[in-house]
């Protein structure tokens, strides 16, 4: 997969691909992200990104040029030109499921009150919000994107397995989990997970899983 974004914060989506997993799957080769500053794209002496709405009213948009002329450059028959805006539809992991399989993406991370509207109009695939909250720059939102795309590129993830017990892969909350010791300050291990009995174990993680979601995401639970 490649990606191309555009910001104009590159070091603030630059942090999270210089760590860990993402820092690794690029070095291996199994995705190529390209961040690039939209100020590159204007070509007056100010680098002006944004200006005031038509019609009045608080704050500041960002101008279409810029961004044109960055997706312009950057497009492919194969590409998906996805808006991070809070305005978008919400990121979920079956939506990060399907845009880990598009072959390029280019994220445009908002920022001021927001964008000009022919940008949507005539460049955007997808809007994405990440989650029913504003911020105050569209890196940060990208970043998530990002990471939640491509730890499920194969073989991003170190056990090719890793990714499908995550929450929300077989629309459950994943269930409560231990690692070693078995006993600390008092508090122990549920027996059947030290028991050796892959069955026992299944069946008390299934039945785990379905009661913590049922407390805390009954939305999530489908009515059968
Ligand atoms: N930009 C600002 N807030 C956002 C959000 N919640 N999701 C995506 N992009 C954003």
């Amino acid at each position: 997969m490649e990606i191309d974004v555009l910001t104009l914060f590159p070091r603030i989506f630059e942090g999270p691909l210089e760590e860990s997993i993402l820092k690794r799957a690029q070095s291996r080769g199994l995705v190529v992200v390209r961040v690039h500053n939209l100020r590159d794209f204007t070509h007056d002496k100010h680098r002006v990104v944004d200006d005031k709405p038509y019609g009045g009213g608080p704050g500041m948009l960002m101008k279409p040029e810029p961004i044109f002329e960055a997706v312009e450059k950057f497009r492919r028959t194969d590409s998906r030109v996805v808006l991070m805006t809070p305005q978008g539809s919400p990121l979920t992991q079956a939506r990060a499921e399907e845009f880990s399989r598009v072959a390029h993406l280019i994220i445009i991370c908002g920022h001021y009150e927001g964008v000009d509207e022919r940008v949507r109009a005539a460049l955007v695939n997808d809007e994405v919000s990440i989650g029913d909250y504003v911020l105050t720059n569209g890196a940060l939102a990208a970043a998530v994107f990002v990471d939640a795309v491509v730890r499920l590129l194969p073989g991003v993830l170190g056990d090719e397995n890793s990714a499908d017990d995550d929450s929300f892969t077989d629309g459950l909350l994943e269930g409560p989990q231990y690692t070693r010791p078995p006993e600390f300050r008092g508090l122990t291990v549920p027996e059947v997970l030290l028991s050796g009995n892959h069955e026992a174990i299944a069946k008390w993680r299934a039945e785990w899983a379905r009661q913590r979601t049922r407390e805390r995401r009954p939305d999530l639970l489908k009515e059968d």
